[in-house]
This record gives structure tokens, C-alpha cells and sequence, in this order.
């Protein structure tokens, strides 16, 4: 039987890529630059399957072919809001992510910045590293506690819920939820976790904010300046989630006039471009998008995309499709 042919848009894990070579007709990304529109396009007439993660935009025109070779879109990560969802559903395509295996390393990353920003962690590298460093003092970088503190959640799903877990569990934290729909009661107990209706609801009860919701159209600026008014002025925010779902001016206007006590961002509108200003803001913690960059985490995404493909090409309808 012929294999199927797959092209893979950037480097993955070795033991992924072995695997993918011995069952498919594979094309590897070697150089792992990201394709551009028209590569992307032409994989797209060219291969059974294509592989893509979230640095490949997959817009309109991509998809803008009379007739497509690529019938599955076996998405690299759980956000899939760089597809454009209508124009893959015209074309028939299918399109799969991999929910759930990195859902506790997403977690320890917002835990980490939670932990980082209250703590003044960065602040305190960047002194230690510059030579600033002049020895202990009772009133040098004092932070925030975050024990007993309360903590909403925008988006309670598989990594809202880890979060909880953490927080609540380890931290003692009290969990506040807002989630588009009603999240089961059980759900909620896990972590003794009370659901508002509203974002409004939530943010002026919080002193952690941590975003867990999809990114794309729907919730670009869903923090914007109007809610950011609404936290308390010693109140954090985190995005692990997308960089859209904040309006980055508006978040470096609340920054430098220190209506809010700081953020935490492992995610940004455009990355890997920052804005300007976003980096003159010290009571801003940053990461590189490093959510699911742990050994264990992409290994077993890979993996999770070959599941999708094998089943795919078998017949079988994949276990993560979303489209
Ligand atoms: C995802 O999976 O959507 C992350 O952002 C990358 O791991």
C-alpha cells in the first residue's frame, strides 16, 4: 500500500519524527523556519496530510484551491485559532488537535508566572544578573502572598481545571470561575470552585486573574481596559492562553499607571514581535510561549497527531477532531 504523504512545518521531538518516517511518506521542516503563506498553500496541494503548529497562520487564501491534495489538517498543539475554522470546514478538510497531554505542564507555566509575578521573580533576576544587587534589606522587592489569596479563572477547561487544582490544593487558593457554559457541580468541587456569570462578575472579587479561555475572534480583547478597571489595583493577570485575548495597550496603560499590581504573560498579540512598551513595564513578567515545553508534553503531542492520522487513514473518525 502506498503511504500516505505528510508534510511536518517545523522540527519535532526525534522519537515523533522517527515514528512519523517509518509510517508515512514524511517531508521534514529541517531548517524549522516557519513556511510562509504560499509554502503553506502549496503543501496544501501537494500532500495527503499537512502538520502544522501555531506558528504557521493557516488564513483564507491558504485554503483558496480548487483541489486540495491535503485532506487532513493534523494540528500540533490544543489552540487551533491560527486556522481559519470556515474556510477549512468549505474545503471538507478534517482538522484534529491534541487536547489533554499538556494540560499539567500549561498549568505549571501559569503557576510559575502566578508565582513569579507576585514574588517579583523577574525583577529580582534581572537585579542579580546586572550586578544591582546590594545584599538583604527588610524592605527589598516585597511582593505579594499568594496563599489563601482568591483566584479566577476565565475558561474553565482541562487547563483552567489544573490550575484550580493547583492553586486550591497546594496554595489553599479560593477558585472563581467564569465559563461560557455551566461547568458540572462536581466539577466545581474538585476544587470548591464557585462559577459567576460574567467576567464583570469575577474580576473585582479576584487577586489573580489567569486566562484559560480560547483565543481567536471571539475572545480577541476580551481583557480590555474597561475590565481591567475592574480589578483590584493590587490585582495580577496571567495569559497562558493567546496572546489576542488581551488588548495590549490597554494592559501597558494599566501597567505603567499601576492600576493593576502586575501581569504575566507567556503569550502575545503577533508573537514573537512584544510591543515596544509592553517591555518597559517591570511589574511584567514574560515567557517565550513555553506552556507545553516540557519532554514529557511534546513528545506525547506528537504522538497524539500520529493517533489522529493513523485513525484518519484507517477510516476511523480521530479522537481530537474539532473539525
Ligand atoms: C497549544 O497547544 O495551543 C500551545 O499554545 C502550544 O503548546
Amino acid at each position: 500500500m502506498v503511504k500516505p504523504s505528510v508534510l511536518v512545518t517545523r522540527r519535532w521531538p526525534a522519537a515523533v519524527e522517527a515514528q512519523l518516517a517509518s509510517q508515512y511518506n514524511a517531508t521534514f521542516n529541517s531548517a524549522d523556519v516557519p513556511l510562509d503563506a504560499p509554502d503553506m498553500r502549496d503543501a496544501m496541494a501537494k500532500f495527503d496530510a499537512v502538520l502544522p503548529t501555531v506558528t504557521d497562520k493557516l488564513s483564507a487564501d491558504v485554503f483558496d484551491l480548487r483541489k486540495p491534495q491535503a485532506k487532513i489538517i493534523g494540528n500540533y498543539g490544543v489552540g487551533y485559532s491560527h486556522i481559519c475554522e470556515a474556510s477549512a470546514r468549505n474545503s471538507g478538510m478534517t482538522v484534529t488537535n491534541t487536547p489533554d497531554v499538556l494540560s499539567e505542564c500549561t498549568a505549571d507555566i501559569a503557576m510559575t508566572l502566578m508565582l513569579m509575578v507576585a514574588r517579583r521573580a523577574g525583577e529580582g533576576e534581572r537585579e542579580v544578573r546586572e550586578g544591582r544587587w546590594t545584599g538583604w534589606r527588610p524592605t527589598h522587592l516585597v511582593g505579594t502572598k499568594v496563599s489563601g489569596k482568591t483566584l479566577g479563572i476565565i475558561g474553565y477547561g482541562r487547563i483552567g481545571q489544573e490550575m484550580a487544582r493547583r492553586a486550591h490544593h497546594g496554595f489553599g487558593m479560593n477558585i472563581v470561575v467564569q465559563n461560557r457554559s455551566r461547568v458540572a457541580p462536581d466539577v466545581l468541587a474538585q476544587c470548591n470552585a464557585t462559577q459567576v456569570d460574567t467576567v464583570e462578575d469575577l474580576l473585582p472579587q479576584c487577586d489573580f486573574v489567569s486566562l484559560h479561555c480560547l483565543g481567536g475572534a471571539e475572545n480577541r480583547h476580551l481583557i480590555n481596559a474597561r475590565r481591567l478597571d475592574l480589578m483590584k489595583e493590587d490585582a495580577f493577570l496571567i495569559n497562558t492562553a493567546r496572546g489576542e485575548v488581551i488588548d495590549e495597550w490597554a494592559l501597558t496603560q494599566a501597567l505603567t499607571f499601576d492600576t493593576i499590581g502586575g501581569a504575566a504573560l507567556d503569550v502575545f498579540d503577533g508573537e514573537p514581535r512584544i510591543a515596544p512598551d509592553l517591555m518597559q513595564c517591570d511589574n511584567l513578567v514574560m515567557l517565550p510561549h513555553l506552556g507545553s515545553a516540557t519532554r514529557e508534553a511534546r513528545e506525547a503531542m506528537g504522538f497524539r497527531v500520529l493517533d489522529n492520522l493513523d485513525d484518519f487513514f484507517a477510516g476511523r473518525d480521530p479522537r481530537d477532531r474539532v473539525i
